[in-house]
């Protein structure tokens, strides 16, 4: 009894923060992510070999991760006792959604194992009971990703649409190498609406507006208007208090490379970039000016 799986990252174009307050984002899959593998075995445990992780399933521990693999087991009766291994190629804590793509991995490595069919659909709304576990209050944007990848136009209560886009979109994702806490930075822009709840909710409504244009623009294939547009939305994070200066200066290096715009992603206080780039061509470019560790991703199929 054997069973593979795969949850994807992500990379939020424009929207991130104010998609837990309600407001919509776009967001788009990544092809590196998690790849879980789930065995038959004596005892339940989870190992995550890049890591150097293993633990066992704990419902009321201090560990998220032994709590939310619990969770997640809890949704299989009856079953066997299962190993899981999990394959990581994403950075943790960096914006690209690692935690979600991990619980979507397990959850869809379990269901191969044990012969469960649901659709992706499904995956991605019992991947919430795992990011729970971390982020508190996620809005569920990562876990849909993970579980959907593509470009995907996501606000809570609302249908998650696939977006087309009119030309491919050539991303340059960079890890400032600083990781942050998705949970810390939630409660950042929480304690910000809190004190100032007027100035928080024209922020709202500027993000919302970025957001319809932005889908407007990938729609018309206007790339130049949607880089302008991540850099409004940078501008957003960056007020917000989720820019750092090694941030700001990727972003720089990024729109000198000539990238159309550039922007924090994910939660931000350190984490990852990402530029748009014009062309295949351009994206090297830009990503050459980011560093070895850069990397290039097409999203969005031509309409
Ligand atoms: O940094 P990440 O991959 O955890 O992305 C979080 C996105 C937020 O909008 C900041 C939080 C959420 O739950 O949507």
């Amino acid at each position: 009894m054997h069973g593979k799986g795969f949850g994807g990252g992500k990379v939020i174009l424009v929207g991130e923060h104010a998609v837990v307050h309600g407001k919509p984002a776009i967001a788009a899959g990544v092809h590196r992510g998690v790849t879980a593998t789930a065995s038959r075995a004596e005892r339940d445990l989870l190992r995550i070999a890049p890591w150097g992780v293993a633990v066992a399933p704990d419902t009321d521990g201090d560990d998220p991760l032994a709590r939310a693999f619990a969770a997640v087991l809890s949704g299989y009766h009856p079953r066997p006792s299962l190993r899981l291994d999990a394959e990581v190629s994403l950075p943790a804590g960096a914006g690209l959604g690692c935690s979600a793509a991990l619980g979507v991995a397990i959850l869809d490595a379990v269901d191969h194992a044990l012969d469960v069919e649901r659709s992706r659909v499904t995956l991605a709304e019992l991947a919430m009971a795992w990011e729970r576990e971390f982020h508190g209050t996620p809005s569920g944007i990562d876990n849909t990703t993970a579980a959907l990848g593509g470009l995907l136009r996501f606000e809570h209560g609302v249908r998650t649409r696939a977006l087309s886009a009119r030309r491919l979109l050539h991303l340059v994702v960079a890890d400032s190498g600083h990781a942050s806490e998705t949970k810390q930075m939630v409660a950042r822009v929480r304690a910000g609406r809190d004190a100032d709840p007027d100035t928080f909710s024209r922020t709202l409504r500027d993000m919302g507006e970025i957001v319809n244009n932005a889908e407007s623009f990938i729609r018309l294939g206007d790339v130049a208007s949607l880089g302008i547009a991540l850099d409004e939305n940078h501008d957003i994070l960056a007020r917000l208090g989720l820019s750092t200066p090694r941030i700001e200066s990727m972003c720089g290096d990024a729109r000198r490379a000539g990238a159309l715009g550039a922007k924090v992603t994910g939660a931000g206080g350190g984490g990852c970039i990402v530029a748009l780039a014009e062309d295949a061509d351009h994206a090297v470019r830009v990503r050459r000016a980011l560093g070895p560790r850069a990397f290039v991703e097409e999203v969005g199929r031509a309409a």
